[in-house]
C-alpha cells in the first residue's frame, strides 16, 4: 500500500496473474482495514501489478482446507468501508479477481481490459458472490450469458452495461486517483453493489421473464450440474436476500467442486497446460520465426488449414495441380468467409482483406519463400513422398515442412528429403478452420526447434498442440479406429446405428461414429479400406449401393436437409449383413454399447502410453476432446477411466477377449499393472512426472 495524498492505493503484486491465494487475501484484507481505519486516507484504489489485474483464485487451493480469510471475507471487508472503494483493473479480471472488483463501490478499467466469470469453464459457478453482484450491476439479461458461457466481455462493453463506471485511456493508475478524487469533489453516493436495485426491480415485478432469459441462454447445457446450478443461484437476486444467496451460492460452489463432472474439467485445464512440456523442448528452445506459410493441397484439409494461418494475418501460399482445382479451393474459402460475414463474426472489408493475403498457385516453385509448408493432399504414401522430394529442392533453407497425414509414417516422408530434421507432422482435424485439436507428430530426427515452431504456430493460430509419437494413426485416430471397430460389431451383433449413436450422445458426444461416417462420407473410409485390403461389412455395403451419408442424402440415415431419420433399408441391409456372417442378431444394452465402444480406446490409450507415443494420459484426453468431441465433463476417455475403475474394465476386456477370440480386446500391461495395483492413470502420470 502506498499514498498518493488523502488516497491509498492497494497494488496486488503476485505473479504471472495475482491469483488470490491464501496471502494475496490476507494481504488485501489487512491493507483495506488499514486504509479503512486511518483517518487522513479519503479513498481506497485497489489495483494489480504486471500485465494484469486478479485473474482468478489460485486453483492449486480448491479441494485444500480453506484458509482465512476467504474471498468472500475480504469482499465483505471492502462492503463495509465507508469512504469510496475504486477497483482500477486492467488485463484480464476473471472470476474472484472480478468478483473482488464488485466488493468496491467503483470500477475502471483500462482500455482493452476483459472482464469475466469463467468458473462454468471448470464445472464451476463464481463462489464468492458473482452471481449475486453481477446481476444487480447489469441485470439479468445481460448476466446470466456471461455466466454461462464464462466468456469474458471486453471494457466497452462493460462500460455500456454498466459493469465498470470509466474507462482510462492512459496511465492507470494515476485515472483511477483523479477518478477518485472527483467521487470525492462532487460526494457522489456510496452505494455498495450488494444493495443496487435499479436493474433488477423490473425482473422482480415480472418473474416469468426469468424463465424466457433461461430458455435463450441454457442450449447446450445437457447433462451439466453447473450451468443448473449457475441459473439457481441466480434466480435467487429476485427474492432471496443477499446474505442468504450468497451462503447458498457457497454451498453449490463447495458442492460442484467435490462432484466429479468439476474434476473431470478441472483435470482437462491443467492437461491442456501441461501438455505444452516436451522433453528436449525447454524455453530455451527458440522458435523459428514464421512470416509466411505455404499449403499443398486446397482440398477438405488445405483450404481450413490455410485459413487459420490467414486468420490470424499470416500470408499463405496455397497450391494446387490444376487451375480447376485451385479455383474450385479458393471458392470453397470465399464461401466459408461469406457465411461468417452473413453471421455477423466477420466484417465485410475483413473478408476482402483476408482473400488478399492468398496467393494461389498451381506451381509449386511459389513456396520458395515460405517459413513452413504444410502438406494435404492425398492420403497415399507415394505422393507424398514425390511431393517432399520436389520440396527439399524448393524451400528455402530452414523452413518447416509439415504433413497433414492422418495415417502415415512421418519418418518415412521425412526421409524422401535431405533435411529429415526439418520435417514434423501437423495433423489437423476436419474442418480444420474450426477444430481446436493439432496432432504434432514428433519424427525420429525432427529437431527441438522444429518441434517448438510447430507448437509455438499451432498456439498462434489459435490451436490446442499436443504432442506425439510416430505410429498408424498417431493417438486420436488409432484409438477412434479400435472404436469403429466395434461400433460395426455391435451392428452386426444386433444393434442399430440410432442405438449406438444415441448411446454416445447421451454419454455426452456432440454425435455418435454412424452420424459423424455421414457427415465425413462413407466413401472416403471405403476408398482407403480398399487401398489396404480391409472391409467393413456394412459401412462398405452401404458405400457400394452409393450411400455415401449426407452428401448423397442417404448413408447410415436418410436425409432431409440435415435431420438425420433412421431407414428400414438401411435395417434391412445391417440385418442381411449379421446373417451373411452367420452372427445370431441379440438385444444390445445401452451400458454395453458405452463398454464395447469406449473400453477398448481405453486399452488402446494404455499401450500408446507404454510404447511413449503420448507422453501423458492428460495428453490423450486433451485430444480426445478437442478433437473429438469427448464431454469435457468426463475429462477424456482416461481421466474417465480411472472414474469407472482401471480393475473394473481391465476384467471385462479380458471377458471380451475370451468371448469374442480378439486379441486386441487383451489388456494393456499397463492396464493389467494399474488394474492389479488399484491404481489409476492420474497416479501414474504423477509418478512419471515425480
Ligand atoms: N478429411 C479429413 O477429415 C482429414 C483429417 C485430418 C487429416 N487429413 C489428411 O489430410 C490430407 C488431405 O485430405 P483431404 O481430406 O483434404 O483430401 P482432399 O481429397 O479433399 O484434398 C486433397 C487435395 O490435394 C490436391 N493434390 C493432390 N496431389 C497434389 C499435389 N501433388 N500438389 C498439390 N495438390 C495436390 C488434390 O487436388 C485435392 O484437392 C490427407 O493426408 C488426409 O489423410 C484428412
Amino acid at each position: 500500500m502506498r499514498r498518493d495524498g488523502n488516497v491509498a492505493i492497494i497494488t496486488i503484486d503476485n505473479p504471472p496473474v495475482n491469483a488470490l491465494k491464501h496471502a494475496v487475501r490476507k494481504g488485501i484484507q489487512d491493507n483495506v482495514i488499514a486504509a479503512r481505519d486511518d483517518a487522513s486516507v479519503e479513498a481506497i484504489v485497489l489495483t494489480g501489478a504486471g500485465r494484469t489485474f486478479v485473474a482468478g483464485a489460485d486453483i492449486t487451493e480448491f479441494g485444500k482446507p480453506p484458509q482465512s480469510p476467504s474471498l468472500i471475507d475480504v469482499i465483505a471487508t471492502l462492503d463495509d468501508v465507508k469512504k469510496p472503494t475504486i477497483a482500477a483493473v486492467h488485463g484480464t479480471p476473471l472470476g474472484g479477481g472480478l468478483e473482488l472488483t464488485m466488493g468496491c463501490h467503483f470500477r475502471v478499467a483500462a482500455a482493452g481490459t476483459r472482464l469475466g466469470l469463467p468458473e462454468i469453464k471448470l464445472g464451476l459457478i463464481p463462489g464468492a458472490g458473482g452471481t449475486q453482484r453481477l446481476p444487480r450491476l447489469i441485470g439479468i439479461e445481460k448476466a446470466m450469458p456471461m455466466i454461462l458461457s464464462g466468456e469474458p466481455i471486453p471494457a466497452k462493453q462493460a462500460l455500456a452495461d454498466g459493469l465498470i463506471d470509466e474507462i482510462i485511456e492512459g496511465d492507470l493508475v494515476s485515472g483511477a486517483l483523479a477518478f477518485a478524487r472527483k467521487v470525492l469533489a462532487e460526494k457522489r453516493a456510496l452505494t455498495r453493489v450488494k444493495d443496487r436495485d435499479d436493474k433488477l426491480k423490473d425482473i422482480r415485478a415480472n418473474p416469468a421473464k426469468f424463465d424466457a432469459i433461461v430458455a435463450d441462454n441454457s442450449k447446450k447445457t445437457r447433462g451439466l450440474h453447473a450451468p443448473a446450478a449457475a441459473i439457481e443461484a441466480i434466480k435467487m437476486t429476485l427474492d432471496t436476500p443477499i446474505d442468504e444467496a450468497q451462503k447458498k451460492e457457497r454451498d453449490a460452489f463447495m458442492k460442484l467442486l467435490v462432484g466429479d463432472q468439476s474434476k473431470a474439467q478441472r483435470h482437462i485445464f491443467f492437461a491442456e497446460r501441461e501438455a505444452n512440456k516436451v522433453p528436449g523442448v525447454g524455453k530455451d528452445t527458440a522458435p523459428r520465426e514464421i512470416k509466411r506459410a505455404g499449403v499443398i493441397g486446397a482440398g477438405t484439409m488445405g483450404g481450413g488449414i490455410a485459413m487459420n494461418f490467414v486468420n490470424v494475418g499470416i500470408p499463405v501460399t496455397i497450391i494446387e495441380t490444376s487451375d480447376e482445382a485451385l479455383k474450385k479451393g479458393m471458392a470453397t474459402i470465399e464461401k466459408n468467409y461469406q457465411m461468417s460475414v452473413q453471421r455477423g463474426s466477420l466484417k465485410p472489408e475483413d473478408l476482402t482483406k483476408r482473400m488478399a493475403l492468398f496467393t494461389p498457385s498451381t506451381d509449386l516453385g511459389a513456396l520458395k519463400d515460405a517459413d513452413i509448408v504444410i502438406e494435404a493432399v492425398f492420403e497415399n504414401m507415394p505422393v507424398k513422398k514425390e511431393l517432399f522430394g520436389k520440396l527439399d529442392k524448393i524451400a528455402k533453407p530452414g523452413a518447416v515442412l509439415a504433413t497433414n497425414t492422418s495415417y502415415l509414417d512421418v519418418d518415412e516422408i521425412a526421409q524422401s528429403t535431405t533435411r529429415v530434421k526439418d520435417v514434423v507432422g501437423m495433423h489437423f482435424f476436419s474442418p480444420a478452420n474450426v477444430m481446436k485439436l493439432l496432432e504434432i507428430v514428433r519424427g525420429k530426427d525432427t529437431a527441438p526447434d522444429v518441434l517448438q515452431t510447430a507448437m509455438t504456430v499451432g498456439r498462434t493460430i489459435k490451436k490446442v498442440p499436443v504432442v506425439v509419437g510416430v505410429c498408424f494413426g498417431f493417438v486420436g485416430n488409432r484409438m477412434l479406429s479400435a472404436r469403429s471397430i466395434e461400433g460395426e460389431k455391435l451392428l452386426l451383433e444386433g444393434a442399430l446405428p440410432q442405438d449406438v449413436d444415441g448411446a454416445l450422445t447421451e454419454f455426452g458426444f456432440p454425435m455418435g461414429p454412424f452420424a459423424m461416417g455421414d457427415l465425413a462420407g462413407l466413401d472416403v473410409g471405403w476408398r482407403s479400406r480398399k487401398e489396404r485390403g480391409v472391409r467393413n461389412e456394412i459401412a462398405d455395403t452401404l458405400a457400394e449401393a452409393g450411400r455415401y451419408g449426407q452428401k448423397t442424402g442417404k448413408g447410415f440415415y436418410l436425409y432431409e436437409g440435415r435431420a438425420a431419420k433412421p431407414d428400414p433399408e438401411v435395417e434391412k441391409l445391417i440385418v442381411d449383413a449379421s446373417v451373411r456372417m452367420g452372427v445370431k442378431r441379440r438385444a444390445v444394452s445401452k451400458e454395453e454399447i458405452i463398454e464395447r465402444l469406449i473400453y477398448p480406446m481405453v486399452n488402446e490409450g494404455a499401450r500408446i502410453l507404454e510404447e511413449g507415443i503420448a507422453l501423458r494420459p492428460g495428453d490423450i484426453d486433451v485430444i480426445w476432446l478437442y478433437g473429438y468431441g469427448f464431454p469435457a465433463w468426463r475429462g477424456g476417455p482416461m481421466h474417465w477411466a480411472d472414474t469407472v475403475g482401471l480393475k473394473k474394465i481391465r476384467d471385462r476386456l479380458r471377458e471380451l477377449a475370451k468371448e469374442t477370440g480378439d486379441k486386441r480386446h487383451e489388456p494393456a500391461a499397463l492396464l493389467n499393472k494399474l488394474a492389479d495395483e488399484g491404481g489409476t492413470f492420474a497416479g501414474f502420470a504423477a509418478a512419471k512426472a515425480a
